[in-house]
């Protein structure tokens, strides 16, 4: 592991994120690694505070660190005059073109066995580019979606790449073992043996309906296949792929998909295995990494100590791996596993675990 020492963003934002992400950094600090952490303000307690939601000073800092952990900010579903998400802000001011959301069989209750996938989301244009209008004196809305073949060029070379990477990766063992343990008493995993198959990347669109925008993205991704002979392509159209996910999903190794699709099937695809609770999601451009969890700020349990923590921890060991310190990024993992192959689960896995109790756990079974 490095000697060097690591300037992380904090950004708690609202809600549980204020809870999860205090949680994340408990973990890091256990690591033997040295970790300068910057908490930084966003969202909507700031905002209903100074009116921004993205202070100046916390998009400038930012940039000098070496990657970020994000909570979730809490977004109003009507239009408020001078509020704008701080995460899409800061995932196009930083150009992190890339959403990276593993989707891996756990063993909690409701999580299904076997499944071992990425979904690939391009991060920066589709419908978030939030042209939206309206015309006809309110009474029609337009929204403009805008594809790009150069966004849909590079992100397609992200997802081949990870497949290729992601092959490689179990062919060193460099995972380890932690997802194939059989120690579980809920989830006998036999995802070792999707692994000896050739990598597939699955394009998803919708090109029999929106022929030009989902089929300039089709297309772009399939050029890009050539560039990668060693890994199988194959595409579906969105609808049918939520269906087929969710009846077989081990089928899935790399997705990839337009903004809004993206986020839509990695909602539905942590539900499959544990759910919100457990997804971590990696925000990635070529030199920098900002991870969340796929959750929101969950005003529901927030403030409860209820929250769990395992998405935000997750997250914190992808922006490890983006590091390069995957030894550690392992550790953590491994941690989360057996934590909960130990039955130790929050309120939302069916167990009465508090957020502080999961992390204590984790942080215990950081040498297994
Ligand atoms: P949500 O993800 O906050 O919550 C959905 C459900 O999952 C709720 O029942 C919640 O209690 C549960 N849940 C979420 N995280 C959990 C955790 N760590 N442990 C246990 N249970 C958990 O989605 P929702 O309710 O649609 O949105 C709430 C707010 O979050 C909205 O203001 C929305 O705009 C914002 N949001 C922010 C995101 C971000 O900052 N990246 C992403 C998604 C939503
Ligand atoms: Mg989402």
């Amino acid at each position: 592991m490095s000697e060097r020492t690591y300037r992380i963003a904090l950004i708690p934002g609202d809600g549980v994120g204020k809870e999860v992400v205090p949680a994340a950094r408990q973990v890091l600090e256990a690591l033997p690694l040295a970790f300068d952490f910057t908490p930084l303000d966003a969202g909507w307690e700031v905002f209903e505070r100074t009116g921004t939601a993205l202070p100046q000073r916390t998009a400038s800092v930012i940039r000098s660190c070496d990657g970020a952990i994000f909570g979730a900010t809490q977004s109003p579903s009507q239009k408020v005059e001078g509020y704008a998400s701080p995460i899409l802000a800061l995932r196009k001011q930083l150009d992190l073109y890339a959403n990276l959301r593993p989707v891996v069989s756990m063993p909690v209750p409701g999580s299904r066995p076997g499944i071992d996938m990425l979904i690939v989301r391009e991060n920066t244009e589709c419908l978030y580019v939030k042209q939206e209008r309206l015309e006809d004196n309110g009474d029609t809305a337009v929204a403009q979606r805008v594809i790009t073949r150069r966004a849909s060029e590079r992100i397609a070379r992200k997802a081949f790449a990870m497949a290729r990477a992601r092959k490689r990766d179990w062919e060193i063992g460099r995972l380890g073992d932690w997802r194939l343990a059989n120690e579980s008493p809920i989830s006998n995993l036999p995802i070792s043996q999707s692994h000896n198959r050739t990598p597939l990347v699955t394009v998803v669109h919708k090109a029999n309906v929106l022929s030009l925008t989902d089929g300039l993205f089709r297309e772009a991704c399939l050029a890009v296949a050539q560039e990668f002979p060693d890994v199988q392509v194959e595409e579906q159209i969105v609808d049918s792929m939520i269906y087929r996910m969710i009846r077989e999903p081990e089928r899935y190794d790399v997705i990839v998909a337009p903004n809004l699709y993206g986020d839509i099937l990695s909602d539905a695809a942590a539900a499959l295995v544990g759910g919100l609770g457990l997804a971590p999601s990696a925000n990635a451009s070529d030199n920098f990494t900002l991870v969340e969890p796929v959750h929101g700020s969950a005003p529901d349990i927030a403030g409860k100590g209820l929250a769990n923590p395992c998405a935000a921890i997750l997250a914190a060991a992808q922006l490890l791996e983006a590091l390069g310190e995957s030894e550690a990024a392992q550790r953590i993992q491994r941690a989360v596993y057996h934590t909960l192959a130990g039955g130790i689960w929050s309120a939302d896995l069916g167990g009465t675990a508090g957020t502080e109790a999961m992390a204590t756990a984790i942080i215990g079974r950081l040498r297994d």
